[in-house]
């Protein structure tokens, strides 16, 4: 084989069709089943929003109630997905914790061996509802808190951020981690959605795909970028009292030192997006909102200062880690659970790619170019 056809990373390469969402890095458009994200993130629930990328189609208000009823009812957590997280140490990482959990939920699920369509649908909604339990327990279990159990009065936002913080979270807050919530949700055959594809393509079931994904997801090229990012911020130090200028300039030269390293800087660049993240002007809205709500102008210096100065360098431009990063973070999840907040998101997008991959299915196997020693014989 010659060395032309060989696509590293597959770059460039279309490897089978979707339905479920388009992204158009030239018109620096997202769209899930035909809508732009950011009027889904104006004016849907998240719930509203996983319902479309299952099904193709927003809710009627009776198949919404339909559904809201069941993820309300499903949310506690399932006693061996808690009995196996208290077996891992407090120190690992919490996508360790969430791939665990994951692959518990799939040994447990009545349907586990069944992937009918009706069965796959049903196995995505209960993920769905159990998985922010686990997001939520494992970072009160590492604070030393107890669990808090579901609120079935509260929507899917308002109870993720109440089962973490045993409070109710203020409106604005609410709100900023919906659209997060929404923007995360799905993004074509980015490196999960293809691991959980490629799971799915051998006939596997759902959850296993879906605990593949995880492990491609924790990788900090993928979804641990936006864990990534608040490291930066904390490397260069946030400094709550400081002025958002001071902040920037610190910012500034920080960013020139790492460029000039031809250091790697998380949270900016993208594989499909050359001219900007279509996703980051509606998630930098929702870090605006909780800059204001918690008055905090320092981390919009940080923030303004990495843009402007990776802008002026190498006219990279920010992904939708970079704004997401610190919004979470001043909601108060601690800074590696930012991407298993990520998973919460991107189950609806990863079992709706299951489910297209099995309705439609063939083997993805590619081939590889061999490059080791020619043929030789023990003598
Ligand atoms: N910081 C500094 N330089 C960067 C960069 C970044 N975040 N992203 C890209 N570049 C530079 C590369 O070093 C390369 O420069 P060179 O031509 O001088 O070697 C050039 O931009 C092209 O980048 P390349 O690595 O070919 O792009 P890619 O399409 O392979 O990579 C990413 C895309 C996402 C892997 C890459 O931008 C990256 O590593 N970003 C940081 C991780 C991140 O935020 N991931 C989340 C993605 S949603």
């Amino acid at each position: 084989m010659s060395e032309e056809v060989v696509r590293k990373g597959l770059a460039g390469v279309v490897a089978d069709y979707t339905a479920i969402s388009k992204v158009n890095p030239d018109s620096n458009s997202l769209l899930y089943r035909g809508y732009p994200v950011q009027e889904l993130a104006a004016a849907k629930t998240f719930e509203e929003v996983a319902l479309l990328l299952w099904t193709g189609e927003l809710p009627t208000e009776s198949e919404l109630t339909v559904f809201s009823a069941f993820e309300r009812a499903n949310r506690s957590m399932d006693s061996s997905v808690r009995a196996a997280i208290d077996l891992l140490p407090l120190d690992c990482h919490p996508m360790d914790v969430a791939r665990t959990a994951v692959s518990v939920l799939g040994a447990n699920h009545p349907l586990a061996e069944d992937s009918s369509p009706a069965a796959e649908l049903d196995k995505a909604k209960s993920l769905f509802a159990q998985f922010p339990s686990v997001v939520a327990y494992d970072q009160r279990r590492r604070r030393s808190q107890a669990l808090v159990e579901p609120r079935e009065d509260l929507d899917y936002s308002a109870n993720f951020l109440w089962m973490t913080f045993g409070e109710e979270a203020a409106p604005a807050v609410v709100d900023a981690f919906r659209v997060s919530m929404v923007l995360y949700a799905e993004h074509s055959f980015n490196a999960s959605t293809f691991t959980a594809r490629v799971i799915t393509s051998t006939l596997s079931d759902l959850h296993s795909a879906v605990t593949g994904a995880i492990g491609a997801l924790k990788g900090p090229l993928h979804g641990g970028a936006n864990e990534a990012v608040m490291h930066t911020f904390d490397e260069i130090g946030i400094r709550k009292e400081e002025s958002r200028e001071d902040a920037a300039a610190r910012a500034k030269a920080w960013m020139e030192e790492a460029l000039a390293q031809k250091k790697k800087v998380m949270g900016f660049g993208h594989r499909v997006y050359k001219h900007g993240d279509s996703r980051v002007p509606t998630m930098k809205g929702a870090l605006d909102a909780m800059i204001a709500h918690f008055d905090r102008p320092e981390i919009l210096g940080l923030y303004d200062g990495l843009e402007q100065a990776m802008d002026e360098a190498k006219a990279i431009k920010p992904n939708l880690d970079y704004p997401a990063g610190p919004t979470y973070h001043l909601m108060g999840f601690d800074t590696d659970m930012f991407t298993p907040i990520f998973i919460a998101s991107r189950i609806t997008g990863w079992t709706s790619h299951i489910m297209e991959q099995r309705a439609s299915n063939s083997l993805i196997r590619p081939l590889s170019a061999y490059n080791g020693v020619d043929e030789r014989h023990i003598d």
